[in-house]
C-alpha cells in the first residue's frame, strides 16, 4: 500500500526532537509545504474542473477562522459532538479500559481530547498527529501542564499519508484512535475506506472513536456552511488570501464568491470559489485565465447515515460497537473495535 497510516517505529530512530517530537527540521518542512502549495495550486489552476485540497485552508489565519466557525450559531457539529462526548465520557472510558494510549488523527481541538483524558483511567500516552508542528508544540505544552503524569508525544505527519508511530509502551493498555469533528467527511468515499483500513492496522487490538456528521434536513446543512456573519466565506476565501501571502499570487478576493451547497445525491456539502468576472491570475510568472462563473472546488464535507458509516467501517476491517447520537440525530460518535 502506497499511502496510509502505518506504525513504523523503527524508522523513528534518531528523528526525535525535544521531548520525543518526531519531525524533520522546521525550515525544511516550511519550505517543502510552500513548494507543495505552489505545486498543488498550479495544478488546480491548470485542470478542469478546478479543485484544490481543503488542507490548504489551515494556516494560522485559517485555523483562527475555523475556530470561529465552531462557535457560530449555525455550525452545530462542534458543540453537538462535544455534548455527546461529555455525556458519554464514562461509558467511553469503560470501553477504553486502564492505561489506554490515545492516538489523535489531526491534533485539532484539545477541548475534545481533554474530555477523554479526564474520564479515562490513568491514560498512559497521548500521540497527537498533525501536519503543523507549531500547532502541535503549543498544544502539547498546554496538555503537559495540565496532565503531568501523561506522556505526550506529538507526531508531525500528514495522517492521510504514511504515519510513523512509536511502538506501544510495554505497560500500555489499549490503543484508542480518536478522529473527531467529522474530518473523515473531507475524504472521498474511497479515501475514507483507505484511511479506515490503515487506522484499523495501526490500532489493532484497540479501537477507533470516530465522529461523523449525519445526513439531515438540507436547510440545516446549508445554513451551517452559509453563516450570516460570513465567517465560512472568509474561511473559504482564505485559501486565495494565503496564496497571495505565501506565494505572491495576485488573487482579487472581491472577484470570487463563496458558494456552498448540499449535493444530495452525493450526500455532501460542496464548497466552491466562483469567479464573479473574467480575470487573470499570475502564479510564479505563469498567467491563468479564469472565466466568469468558473469555479475552484475547495472542499467536500460528506454526511453519513449511522448504518452507512458502520458498513464502511466493517468493510475496512473494524467491528462496529456502540454508537451515540444527540436527541436530534445531528451528529454521531462511533466506537469501532479494531481486531488483533
Ligand atoms: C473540519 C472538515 C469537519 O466539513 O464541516 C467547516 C470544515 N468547512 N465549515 C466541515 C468546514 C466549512 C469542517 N471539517
Amino acid at each position: 500500500m502506497e499511502t496510509g497510516v502505518q506504525a513504523r517505529a523503527e524508522s523513528n530512530a534518531g528523528r526525535h526532537e525535544g521531548r520525543g517530537h518526531v519531525r524533520a527540521a522546521a525550515p525544511a518542512a516550511a519550505k517543502r509545504s510552500t513548494t507543495e502549495f505552489a505545486y498543488d495550486l498550479r495544478e488546480a489552476l491548470a485542470m478542469r474542473p478546478r479543485s484544490i485540497s481543503p488542507k490548504y485552508f489551515y494556516d494560522a489565519r485559517g485555523s483562527e477562522l475555523f475556530d470561529r466557525i465552531c462557535e457560530l450559531p449555525e455550525y452545530y457539529p462542534t458543540r453537538t459532538e462535544l455534548r455527546i462526548l461529555a455525556e458519554r465520557a464514562n461509558e467511553i472510558a469503560q470501553l477504553a479500559g486502564p492505561r489506554a494510549e490515545i492516538v489523535e488523527f489531526g491534533a485539532g481541538s484539545l477541548r475534545k481530547v481533554r474530555l477523554l483524558l479526564d474520564a479515562f483511567d490513568a491514560p498512559s500516552r497521548f500521540l497527537p498527529i498533525d501536519i503543523s508542528g507549531e500547532h502541535l508544540d503549543a498544544s502539547a505544552a498546554a496538555l503537559r501542564r495540565d496532565y503531568p503524569a501523561l506522556d505526550v508525544q506529538p507526531v508531525t505527519a500528514d495522517y492521510t499519508q504514511r504515519v510513523l508511530l512509536p511502538a506501544p509502551l510495554a505497560t500500555a493498555g489499549q490503543r484508542v484512535g480518536f478522529f473527531p469533528g467529522s474530518t473523515i467527511g473531507n475524504f472521498t468515499p474511497a479515501e475514507a475506506l483507505h484511511f479506515l483500513q490503515s487506522a484499523a492496522q495501526v490500532l489493532r487490538g484497540g479501537a477507533l472513536l470516530l465522529g461523523a456528521d449525519l445526513v439531515k434536513d438540507p436547510a440545516v446543512l446549508h445554513a451551517a456552511y452559509n453563516d450570516a456573519q460570513g465567517v465560512t466565506a472568509a474561511f473559504n476565501l482564505n485559501v486565495l488570501a494565503r496564496a497571495n501571502r505565501e506565494l505572491g499570487t495576485d488573487f482579487d478576493l472581491d472577484g470570487f464568491a463563496h458558494y456552498a451547497f448540499y449535493n444530495a445525491p452525493l450526500a455532501r456539502i460542496e464548497m466552491h470559489l466562483v469567479s464573479r468576472r473574467a480575470q487573470r491570475v499570475t502564479l510564479e510568472g505563469e498567467g491563468f485565465d479564469i472565466a466568469e462563473g468558473e469555479s475552484l472546488h475547495t472542499e467536500n464535507s460528506h454526511k453519513f447515515t449511522v448504518e452507512g458509516l458502520r458498513a464502511l467501517a466493517a468493510q475496512a476491517g473494524f467491528r462496529p460497537g456502540p454508537v451515540w447520537t444527540d436527541p436530534e440525530r445531528l451528529f454521531s460518535v462511533h466506537w469501532l473495535h479494531a481486531p488483533e
